[in-house]
């Protein structure tokens, strides 16, 4: 009923009586105030008046369950949602839940992670204020060859939600993350449980720095935040929201043509690394090419010094900048 009272009050025109609420609910006027009194437990500004009813003040950055639940306008990825205050890795906890059966869409989502993971082993830095670190549990009905391309889908997604939400132009640095001039923004990890001809599940982690108003020091010079670059700070409730809605129109695209075909034209236009020379670190040894864009399977397509052409799978190589972190 929380999600519902709160969606009310975000469509009201003004102030929304106590008597149309109950109308609405079916519920009485003392549930009706109990519900108002957990909103403002949470963080919410909520205005009270005799005779004219409540009014939702402005919160730049509510972000939890309930808030979260009443922007979600998808059919079904984030339907089920675990939202949580702390956890080691919302990967982590994905995956746990997969195995005891959660359902194809679900959402983990934490205000904090203690122990994020980045790729290679790496630590993902993942502080309670600003961030959104996310997981998103997938059961595709694909070959497990064809999952490295749920990355590219994820951070087409990711980009155009930055745009729809933020009006901001990240761009994608093939295939893992997303940059914002020339600076690192968003990571994404995905991690996979197959047999050797079927998928049992996906998780597609996505950390992106939102609202984070300083990172450490070794960051600083290859990371930024969406805040550290505008001085503003975005509401990311409606970011995640405008994510998960992109998500679910370009993972359609995908499952009709299991590839990349019909989001390829998008993805060109928002590929950081097109057109600029990048340097192959291939397990055979490294070289020099210019990144000329990805292939519908997601390869990134490299014309070489002597003019030949090579495509790099994203399982193998690293790929970057010669001259920046892009
Ligand atoms: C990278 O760039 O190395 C990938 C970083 C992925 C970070 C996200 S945050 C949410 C999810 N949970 C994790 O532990 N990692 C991913």
């Amino acid at each position: 009923m929380k999600t519902e009272v709160l969606r009310y009050l975000k469509e009201a025109d003004g102030y929304l009586s106590g008597q149309e609420l109950c109308e609405r609910l079916g519920v009485s006027r003392t549930a009706v105030w109990k519900v108002i009194r957990q909103l403002t437990g949470e963080g919410y500004e909520i205005e009270a008046v005799r005779n004219r009813g409540y009014r939702l003040g402005g919160s730049d950055d509510v972000f939890q369950q309930t808030e979260l639940q009443s922007v979600i306008r998808t059919k079904t990825v984030g339907q089920n949602l675990v939202f949580l205050e702390e956890v080691d890795s919302t990967n982590n906890r994905a995956k746990q839940l997969a195995e005891a059966g959660a359902p194809d869409g679900t959402l983990v989502i934490a205000r904090q992670q203690s122990a994020g993971k980045g790729r290679r082993g790496k630590t993902w830095e993942s502080p309670a204020a600003g961030g959104i670190w996310m997981s998103l549990l997938l059961r595709p009905a694909i070959t497990p060859d064809r999952a490295s391309m749920l990355t590219l889908v994820a951070a087409l997604a990711v980009a155009e939600g930055i745009e729809n939400t933020c009006g901001l132009s990240a761009l994608i640095k093939w295939p893992n993350d997303l940059v914002l001039n020339k600076k690192k923004i968003c990571g994404i990890l995905t991690e996979m449980s197959a047999e050797i001809d079927c998928i049992n599940h996906v998780v597609i982690g996505i950390g992106i720095n939102v609202n984070i108003k300083e990172l450490p020091d070794e960051l600083k010079g290859v990371a930024t935040s969406l805040y550290l670059e505008t001085g503003k700070t975005f509401p990311r409730s409606l970011l995640t929201a405008a994510i998960l809605q992109a998500w679910e129109t370009c993972y359609e695209l995908f499952l009709q043509t299991m590839d990349l075909s019909a989001l390829l034209e998008r993805y060109h236009q928002l590929l950081v690394n097109r057109d600029k020379e990048v340097r192959v670190l291939a397990p055979g040894g490294a070289y020099d090419g210019i990144a000329r864009g990805v292939t519908a399977t997601g390869e990134l397509l490299v014309e070489k010094t002597d003019g030949t052409m090579t495509e790099v799978l994203s399982g193998e190589v690293s790929v970057r900048g010669i001259y920046d972190y892009a």
